[in-house]
């Protein structure tokens, strides 16, 4: 043994005393894109990626889905009729880029984000169809390389089934689409249309909320896909939102999946969250029970998502939002709420465990 050996087994020693002695904590590796057999994502806001680094952070670990909150909406990204603001959907864009996850464009058409040039527009029917069409291919085609996937309409039809009624008014999410008004009922057909000529790779989803509880708004929907199947009209996928509360029905979440998964086509949970407040009971607490049937309905929709929706359908799970500090919950309703898996600081909260273990069983 010379003295290189000596002195190798002399470190040896040392590493292992000192390991024992400071014992290095397991990195923490687990995380919900880890688990998942499909992509877990969030929904999000180019601000908050700007200014708040526990948000960032808490992105790149645990998501590999990204869907844009409201910078990809008509009003932001086509604010007047001859110019587009992508400043912040670009933003967006770069950073999923830069991170290796998957993009969702949301959304193309909604009777929301409507903005005010073209709530005023004059125009005979080719011309209203031309403001359609040239959004969707500027859009589409200026995120061709970089988008997997857009909701190409949202929400077109009403929790009775019948189509959004073609009234002026867009000021709440329950009546009417200036789109339905403008272009008539088969709008929808031609918003994918162009989508696709604009785009030939890109997946093309159908967006809404309420499936889980408006047996009414499925019909139409498999309705709509079995009338764009006969007419040879491009779909790949429809988004269920599961805007959710505390009491949502088990049953009527199991039937959606179902009945959506039988058209074949590939399912997002695209706007997931729960709500625990949905009375806005200023007073309400976020107890412990409270947490527990949040986090036993995360886990709910999880499971009932894997063992029902066939593999390759598996499009994936979006949460609307990220922690409950940016929730769009409170502050559209204006109420106190705990929807998210994130707490006010993007730390794990209880429910994020019941969510993650659901993915990985
Ligand atoms: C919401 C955003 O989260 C809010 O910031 C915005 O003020 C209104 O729109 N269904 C949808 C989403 O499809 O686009 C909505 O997003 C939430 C309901």
């Amino acid at each position: 043994m010379n003295v290189a050996h000596i002195i190798v087994i002399g470190l040896s020693f040392l590493s292992v005393v000192c390991k024992k002695q400071n014992p290095v904590p397991p990195p923490d590796v687990e995380s919900l894109k880890s688990v998942a057999p499909f992509p877990v994502g969030a929904a999000i806001s180019a601000t908050h990626l700007q200014n708040n680094t526990a948000y960032k952070n808490v992105l790149v670990k645990e998501m590999n889905s990204i869907t844009p909150e409201n910078a990809m909406k008509f009003a932001n990204l086509h604010p007047q009729s001859q110019s587009y603001a992508f400043g912040d959907a670009d933003a967006i864009v770069n950073f999923a880029v830069a991170h290796g996850m998957r993009l969702h464009g949301h959304t193309l058409l909604w009777h929301q984000s409507v903005p005010g040039w073209v709530q005023q527009f004059n125009g005979d029917s080719a011309a209203w169809e031309s403001v359609m069409k040239t959004h969707i291919q500027t859009v589409v085609s200026r995120y061709k390389d970089k988008l997997t996937s857009w909701d190409v309409v949202n929400e077109a039809f009403l929790d009775n089934g019948a189509l959004r009624i073609p009234d002026t008014d867009t000021s709440s999410r329950d009546n009417g689409s200036i789109w339905a008004r403008k272009l008539g009922t088969d709008y929808i057909a031609r918003a994918f249309t162009y989508a696709r000529e604009a785009d030939h790779d890109l997946l093309l989803f159908y967006n809404d909320y309420g499936q889980e509880y408006s047996t009414a708004k499925i019909q139409s929907i498999k309705n709509m896909v079995n009338s764009f199947k006969a007419r040879g009209i491009p779909i790949d996928g429809i988004g269920l939102q599961m805007h959710m509360h505390v009491n949502t029905s088990r049953a009527g979440i199991t039937n959606a999946l179902q009945q959506l998964s039988a058209t074949g086509l590939k399912i997002h949970i695209s706007e997931l969250d729960i709500s625990v407040n949905s009375k806005g009971d200023p007073n309400a607490v976020y107890s412990d029970a409270i947490q527990k049937a949040q986090g036993d309905l995360f886990s709910f929709v999880v499971t009932q998502y894997k063992s029902i929706v066939p593999v390759a359908q598996q499009y994936g799970i979006t949460t609307w939002n990220v922690g409950d500090a940016d929730s769009w919950i409170r502050s559209t309703y204006k109420r106190k709420d705990w929807p998210l898996l994130f707490d006010d600081t993007y730390q794990k909260k209880a429910v994020y465990h019941a969510f993650l273990q659901a993915l990985r069983n």
